[in-house]
C-alpha cells in the first residue's frame, strides 16, 4: 500500500487515530527496528510500556504506559508513583517489538560513570516537562555523566547495511562536550575506528566538523569524527538551530548518507547534506549495531541535551517518508 493510500485509509476508517511515525516507516518499506519515546506511542496501535521509572527512596520501579493505544504517556501515573520523591528513568522501552530497550550505559573506553560499577547516571524523570496536545509529558533530560545504551540489539544495521533514524530534541539544551548522540554505535563501548558509528549528534562541538554560525548543529557522529558534510570540516550548508524543538535526521546507505532537520512545530524538513561518504575509512561503513543515547560510542560523558522521541529503521527511508513523519510529529503538537 502506498504511503498516501495508507494515510487516506486510516483517515477514512478512524478520523481520530493517525498513523504513527513507525506506521509511516513501515508503509515506506523501511520499518522501525527501534522506537524510543517517553512522551508518546510511536505506532497507532502501541499499548505497551513507554518507559520505567525508579523511586530514589524505596528503589521501587514502575512502568509508564500510554493513556490509550497509540496515545501519549500517562504523566499522572508517574507523578502519583513518584509522589514527591525523586525518580529516575531506568528503561526506555523499544516499541518496535525487537526488544532494543535502552538502560543506563556501561563504562567505556572514554567514560567511567558515577552510577555504580562505572555505569552512567540515569536521567531525572521530572527534569524535562513539556506538553503534547496540551497534556504534560516528560522528556529524557541528559546532563553530563548520564547516558543510555543497548549493546545486544536485534535487527539494527551492521556493516554497510542501510538505515535511517530521527530524534526529536530540545533545540535549546546542548553544550560543546562529546557527545549528545542517538543512534548506531560500537557493541564494545570502545572506539573501534572510523565508520564504526552512525548516529545523530546535536550540540556546539567544533572538535571535528561544524556548521554555519555558532550552532547548535545537527551533525552525524560516524566515529572519530562528527560530520556536517562529506569530510570532517565546517560546512555553511549545515545551519545553526534556533527552535525550541528540533527534528534531527541521519540516514546512511552504501557510499551515501544524508543529514536533515527542521522545527516540528512549524516547519518541514530541510536537507543539509546528501552525498558520498568520506573515503577516509567510511566507505564501506563498519557499523556495529549497538544503540546509544546521550553519550559517544566510547561512552564519552561530557555532553548534555534532551530527547523526546526517536527511532531507527531497517533500510534507507525516502525523503517522502520522513516528511510524513515530520507531519505526524507536528500533529502531536509539542509545546512548552
Ligand atoms: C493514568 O494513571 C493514573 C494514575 O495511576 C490512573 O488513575 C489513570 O487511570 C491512568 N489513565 C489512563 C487513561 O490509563
Ligand atoms: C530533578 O528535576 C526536578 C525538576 O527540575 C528538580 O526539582 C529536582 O531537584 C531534580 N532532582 C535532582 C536529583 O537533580
Amino acid at each position: 500500500m502506498s504511503l498516501q493510500l495508507l494515510i487516506s485509509v486510516i483517515a477514512i476508517a478512524a478520523p481520530i487515530v493517525r498513523a504513527g511515525p513507525c506506521d509511516l516507516y513501515s508503509s515506506g518499506q523501511t520499518p522501525c527496528v527501534a522506537a524510543h519515546s517517553t512522551t508518546r506511542a510511536l505506532y497507532s496501535n502501541y499499548a505497551g510500556p513507554l518507559y520505567q521509572v525508579q523511586r530514589h527512596g524505596n528503589g521501587k520501579t514502575h512502568d509508564i504506559d500510554p493513556v490509550a493505544n497509540g496515545g501519549i504517556a500517562n504523566s499522572t501515573d508517574q507523578d502519583s508513583f513518584c509522589d514527591g520523591d525523586e525518580c529516575v528513568i531506568t528503561i526506555i522501552y523499544d516499541q518496535s517489538g525487537h526488544s532494543n530497550h535502552l538502560s543506563h550505559a556501561p563504562p567505556g573506553g572514554n567514560g567511567y560513570g558515577d552510577g555504580g560499577d562505572g555505569y552512567d547516571l540515569q536521567a531525572n524523570a521530572t527534569a524535562a516537562p513539556i506538553k503534547i496536545q496540551g497534556q504534560k509529558v516528560y522528556g529524557v533530560y541528559i546532563a553530563p555523566g548520564m547516558g543510555y545504551r543497548n549493546d545486544q540489539t536485534n535487527g539494527v544495521a551492521t556493516g554497510d547495511q542501510p538505515e535511517g533514524m530521527y530524534a526529536v530534541l530540545d533545540g535549546t539544551h546542548y553544550n560543546d562536550g562529546c557527545c549528545f548522540d542517538y543512534g548506531n554505535a560500537e557493541t564494545s563501548n570502545d572506539d573501534t575506528g572510523n565508520g564504526h558509528m552512525e548516529a545523530i549528534y546535536f550540540g556546539t562541538s567544533t572538535g571535528w566538523g561544524s556548521g554555519a554560525g555558532s550552532g547548535p548543529w545537527i551533525m552525524a557522529d560516524l566515529e572519530n569524527g562528527v560530520f556536517s558534510g562529506q569530510e570532517i570540516a565546517q560546512y555553511q550548508t549545515d545551519p545553526s538551530i534556533d527552535s525550541r524543538f528540533v527534528t534531527a535526521i541521519v540516514k546512511g546507505e552504501a557510499n551515501h548518507w544524508a543529514l536533515r532537520g527542521g522545527d516540528p512545530t512549524s516547519g518541514s524538513l530541510s536537507t543539509y547534506y546528501s552525498g558520498p561518504r568520506s573515503a577516509d575509512g567510511y566507505n564501506p561503513m563498519s557499523k556495529e549495531g549497538a544503540i546509544i543515547l546521550g553519550i559517544g560510542g566510547d561512552n564519552s560523558l561530557g555532553a548534555e541535551g534532551t530527547f523526546y522521541e526517536g527511532v531507527m529503521t531497517s533500510g534507507y527511508p525516502t525523503d517522502e517518508t520522513e516528511n510524513a513523519v515530520q507531519a505526524d510529529i507536528k500533529g502531536a503538537e509539542y509545546s512548552v
